[in-house]
Order: structure tokens, then C-alpha cells, then sequence
């Protein structure tokens, strides 16, 4: 929610901004600005809407020095205007502010700077921030002394980028609950939410940790804590391509990371599962049988698309371990007050690491002394960097705001890190293992078949592009990528959409079903896909079209369903993340035709560092 950036060094610093907000534009894009600084003073170039706005109002009265902070916003408090628009500065200009997350103290500082004469003329909690900075500095402490004493009374969510009018050589960064990297540079020195915006700079950075902050000139970068003392960090050299975080001639992110996914499953699969092993390779992971035997329960906890990939995994590690597995969504998990000790492990599972929600149960759980295992995208992250243990997913940067790729590889740890457990526990026999580890090898080129298969999936979503009600149903697994199939279809169609579990429509929602609604059905599950089948014939006989997803061999008689859409078959377990990529293109295609922005859907941003 929100991407700031910043640079200091001797290049001219508005271009680095924009490339860089370009890079961070998928975190919030409802209004951009950057503020630089010419060496006698700040000025500011704000607009409201996609950065190409701001660019133009650049391009023609263009900004100079080589200072500077930059920012594209998710809307929180106040609408997305020319105003309530970053960077927001203190009322004679002095000090300019870019922030990423929430001051959930500020009316309070607001009244009180009120009192002292301070005049307010945005909606946001971010403009107290500059003017208490404002009101420090100019009680004589300096510049970051002025920050320090802000840093103290704020509360809520931060990371802020700060420059001062009278400092044309300091940048000052700060972090808590909201991710902030500092690129290193030779003579240049960068600030960014994500690492993508400054990746074309430097591959070398430090995290930022929550209560730090950062004293950055060209050429030195100072970290402190809240007590003052400076803090020494090591260098993360970032591995990944840079092409990685391009479209790379793809229309958009969408379809270039559902394009990636037979690789990055590939990668994942021989990585954890080398060919030449009987075992899965779970380095670092303290998930041997003594571990497994200490757990009373497991909660599997996340958001969004991760949340549906945990769904998979409880069934499957409840199914082996009979250990109780609980899945929570992480806004519901932290305010219900679940039972936690020493006995309990959490599964947390984030695509960007950095999701509000998320990260507070985690933190809850080890206040609680749980052991938390965190499956995670984003190298570095504040989950990944808090969990005791991490299972990276190694899926590469993803852009786009509907989460695919990383579902599809999340999907496979949470099948991965069961199966281990399953090995641990003695449920599973070395000739289990070796076939799920072929039905493993195989997914790649089963994906790569469902690809194949694209112009199909477009015309289907042509042909039904007018839906305005979809159903998804399915059974077990299946009610999973449902959920999931529902979720792209409303967040990147703007259609209404729902997942049902296919036996209980008959508990109330059949009611809705009508000749203007489309049902998706998806079976994949052998033992079920007689009673999913039932299903579909009672969404037929009142007037629905169905388009079925069933793997080949169940073949489906004509007339059962209006449209058939036939997947490689795969073990029960794992067919879901073949069944995944089928309902990924046709939401995909279905917001193509209804012609949505699809990288970056209204309302929404990649990464939900707010509660
Ligand atoms: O970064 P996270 O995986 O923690 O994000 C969780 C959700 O916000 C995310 O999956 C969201 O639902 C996606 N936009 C879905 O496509």
C-alpha cells in the first residue's frame, strides 16, 4: 500500500524517481508525486491518478537536483486529489514527507499543532507527520533530531522518506510495520518500499528493521535504533534478474506470470525434491519427526490468494499428520484470540511478506512462544526475516496485482511441506513418495499443456463475457480453487462472483441461479466428481451455463455442461494447481473483453501493509 523512493547523489533525481515509482506503481496508483530539492529549496510536483499524469505535469515544467523523494498512493484518509497527494510538506516548505502506511495518532497531533498555529490543508494523517517534524526542527534540535523526536510520538505504521530545505545532503528513512529498503550506491545512496524500483541502480541493500532509522547522505548511510546507537547491518546482495520485474513483451504482468508458472514450478519441485532423493529437501526447516510429534495443533494463517494456497495445505497436513489443523484468515486470526503455546506451530503464508494482517498474527504467535513457519515470496521480507523458519517460494518478483504464480507455488510448499511431514510421520511408504514425486516432475508440462489451451479459454470468456453472476463451485480441493477462480473474477472483472461448495448450494444460494448465470464447476476430485456432477445437472435444470473444468478421462456427456474445459490428470492432491490455471486465464480473459485495467484493478494494491 503506497511505494515511496528516494535518492540522494549526483544525478539529476527526478528521472530515478519516476523509474523508480514506476516500479512500485502496482503498491497504490490513485495519485503520484515526488519533491526535490534544487539546492535552496523543495518543490513539489503532485497529481491525482495514474503516474502518467504526474509525468506530464513534469515533462512540462521539469524539476532539478539531486535530492529527492517520490511517492504513489493507495488512498487511506482522504480521497485520491492534487492535495491529499505525497509528498506533503510543512506550511513555509521546509521539510517534505513521503509516508507508506498509518498514523493512528494524528488528530490528536493535529489539534495540538492546531493550537500552535500550524495550518492543515489535506485530509491526511501524513501532513501532521511534516509539520511535527516542522515543529521539532524549529525548536532548535536539528534536522534529524527533529525526525527522532516525531519518530517517538507517532503511532501506527510507518516508512517515511524525509529531506529538509536547509540539508540539501541528507536524506532521512524510517520503518515501522511498513517495508523500506536503502539501495547502497557508489556517490548515490536510494530509499524504496520494494526492491524492483531501484534494482536498475544497485543489487546492494540494507533492510531497514521496524524502530530504525536511517541518516542517508551520497556517500554514507548511517542506521539507528530508537535508543540512538547506531546499528551495524550486513549487505543483501539481490540475485534476482532484472527482467524479472519487466513485462517482457507480454501485454501484461498477469499473463507473463501465469506464462511462468511451468518454470517456477519446475525450479521449486528440483530444488526440494532432488530427483536422486528419496526425501524433500526441507533445509533449515525444523520439521523433523520430534518436532511434528511436540505439536498439539497447527494454524495455517494468511490473506487473499495466500490464504487459499493454506486451505490446500491444512486438508493435506490434517489428512497425514492428524495433527488438528485450524485455517484462519490473518484479520479474523489476530482479534479472536485463538489458543497458542509452545505446542502450537503457525504456518504463515505471504506472497510480499509484508501484509499487515499476517505479520501481526505471526508476531502474536511468538509472543505466545509458537514456533512459526513462514512460506513466503518476497527474499528479505519482515515475515520472512521474523519467522523462525522460512520456505521460500522462489516465484521472482510478481507484479501484477491478482496474485497467479505465486498461488500456483504456494500451492506446491504447502503439498511439499505435507508430504514431508507425511515422510516424518510414517504416512507415507517409499512407494507413495515415489509416485507423488513423478506426479511432481510432471506438473510443468501439464501446466504447459493448460497454456496450450489459451485461445480456447479466450473464446470461452468471450462467449461469456456478459455474465454478470458467476458461481464457482467444487468439492474439497476443488471448493479451493473455487475460492480462488471467484477471487480473480471479481478482483480483476469487477464481476460478481461467488464460491460455493457445490453441496451446499442447494442450502440457500441455488435460489440465485437463473438462465443469466454462469457456473463454474471444477472437478477434479475423483471420489467426488459424481456428486459435483449432480450438482452441476441442479444448476442445468434452472436454466444456468456451466462451463465445466475435469480432468481427462472423467469425460462429461454433452448436454451436462455448456462448455467442458479438460486438464491433464494428476494425483487428487495436486490436480488443484493444475485446475488453477484454467480459472486464472479466464479471469484474465473475461477483464481483457470487459477491458479492466488489469495489472492494476481499481481499489487495490499489491501489497496490504494496513490493517
Ligand atoms: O502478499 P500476500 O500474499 O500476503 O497478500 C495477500 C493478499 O492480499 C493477496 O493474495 C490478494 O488477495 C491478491 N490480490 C489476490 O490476487
Amino acid at each position: 500500500m503506497c511505494g515511496i523512493v528516494g535518492y540522494i547523489g549526483n544525478q539529476q533525481s527526478s528521472g530515478i524517481l519516476i523509474d523508480g515509482l514506476k516500479r512500485l506503481e502496482y503498491r497504490g496508483y490513485d495519485s503520484a508525486g515526488i519533491a526535490v530539492h534544487d539546492g535552496e529549496n523543495i518543490n513539489v510536483v503532485k497529481s491525482k491518478g495514474k503516474l502518467v499524469n504526474l509525468v506530464e505535469k513534469i515533462n512540462k515544467a521539469p524539476v532539478r537536483g539531486t535530492l529527492g523523494i517520490g511517492h504513489t498512493r493507495w488512498a487511506t484518509h482522504g480521497a485520491p486529489s492534487d492535495i491529499n497527494s505525497h509528498p506533503h510538506i510543512s506550511g513555509d516548505g521546509t521539510i517534505a514527507v513521503v509516508h507508506n502506511g498509518i498514523i493512528e495518532n494524528y488528530i490528536d497531533i493535529k489539534n495540538e499543532l492546531i493550537e500552535k498555529g500550524y495550518t492543515f490543508v489535506s485530509e491526511t494523517d501524513t501532513e501532521t507527520v511534516a509539520h511535527l517534524i516542522d515543529y521539532y526542527y524549529k525548536t532548535g534540535v536539528g534536522f534529524v533530531d527533529a525526525v527522532y523526536e516525531t519518530l517517538k510520538r507517532i503511532e501506527g505504521s510507518y516508512a517515511l522518506g524525509v529531506i529538509c530545505k536547509d540539508f540539501p545532503d541528507t536524506l532521512v528513512a524510517a520503518r515501522k510495520n511498513c517495508p523500506l529498503v536503502i539501495g547502497i550506491g557508489k556517490n548515490e545512496n536510494f530509499i524504496a518500499s520494494d526492491i524492483p524500483a531501484i534494482l536498475h541502480h544497485t543489487r546492494k541493500v540494507y533492510f531497514l528493521d521496524d524502530m530504525e532509522f536511517a541518516v542517508i547522505k551520497s556517500d554514507s548511510i548511517k542506521i539507528f535504533n530508537m535508543d540512538k546507537n547506531e546499528v551495524k547491518k550486513d549487505i543483501f546482495n539481490v540475485e534476482w534478474d532484472i527482467d524479472a520485474a519487466e513485462k517482457g513483451g507480454y501485454e501484461h504482468f498477469m499473463i507473463k506470470e501465469i506464462n511462468e508458472q511451468p518454470r517456477i514450478i519446475n525450479e521449486l519441485v528440483s530444488m526440494r525434491m532432488p530427483k536422486d532423493k528419496n526425501f524433500i529437501d526441507m533445509s533449515g526447516i525444523k520439521l523433523k519427526k520430534e518436532d511434528i510429534n511436540e505439536l498439539n495443533r497447527i494454524y495455517i494463517v494468511a490473506c487473499g490468494t495466500a490464504y487459499h494456497a493454506g486451505l490446500i495445505g491444512k486438508t493435506l497436513i490434517e489428512k497425514f499428520t492428524k495433527i488438528p489443523v485450524i485455517a484462519d484468515v490473518a484479520s479474523e486470526f489476530r482479534y479472536r484470540e485463538p489458543v497458542i503455546d509452545e505446542k502450537t506451530l503457525l504456518i504463515v503464508v505471504s506472497q510480499s511478506g509484508e501484509t499487515a494482517d499476517t505479520l501481526e498474527a505471526l508476531r502474536i504467535a511468538k509472543r505466545n512462544s509458537a514456533r512459526v513457519l513462514a512460506v513466503v515470496n518476497a527474499v528479505g521480507s519482515s515475515i520472512a526475516r521474523e519467522a523462525d523458519d522460512v520456505f521460500y517460494i522462489l516465484a521472482g518478483p510478481e507484479i501484477s496485482v491478482a496474485s497467479t504464480k505465486a498461488f500456483t507455488a504456494q500451492v506446491v510448499a504447502m503439498e511439499l511441506i505435507a508430504f514431508n511431514m507425511a515422510i516424518e510421520c510414517g504416512a507415507l511408504s517409499k512407494e507413495e513418495f515415489e509416485t507423488i514425486k513423478s506426479e511432481f516432475y510432471c506438473l510443468d508440462t501439464k501446466i504447459g499443456q493448460i497454456l496450450d489451451e489459451s485461445e480456447k479459454i479466450k473464446a470461452l470468456a468471450e462467449k461469456y463475457s456478459k455474465s454478470r453472476n458467476v458461481f464457482f463451485i467444487g468439492r474439497g480441493l476443488d471448493y479451493v480453487v473455487s475460492k480462488e477462480g471467484s477471487l480473480k473474477l471479481k478482483e480483476i472483472a469487477y464481476l460478481h462472483s461467488e464460491a460455493y461448495a457445490a453441496g451446499e448450494l442447494k442450502h440457500g444460494p441455488i435460489a440465485m441461479i437463473d438462465d443469466e448465470t454462469l457456473v463454474i464447476a471444477i472437478l477434479t476430485q475423483e471420489k467426488l466428481f459424481d456428486k459435483t456432477l449432480s450438482n452441476i445437472k441442479e444448476v442445468k435444470a434452472r436454466g444456468a451455463s456451466v462451463i465445466a473444468i475435469a480432468v481427462e478421462g472423467n469425460n462429461i456427456a454433452a448436454g451436462e455442461a455448456d462448455d467442458i474445459i479438460y486438464i491433464p490428470r494428476a494425483m487428487w492432491s495436486i490436480a488443484p494447481v493444475l485446475a488453477a490455471v484454467p480459472a486464472q486465464l479466464f479471469a484474465y480473459y473475461m477483464a481483457y473483453c470487459l477491458g479492466t485495467d488489469i495489472d492494476q484493478p481499481r481499489n487495490l494494491a499489491k501489497s496490504v501493509t494496513v490493517e
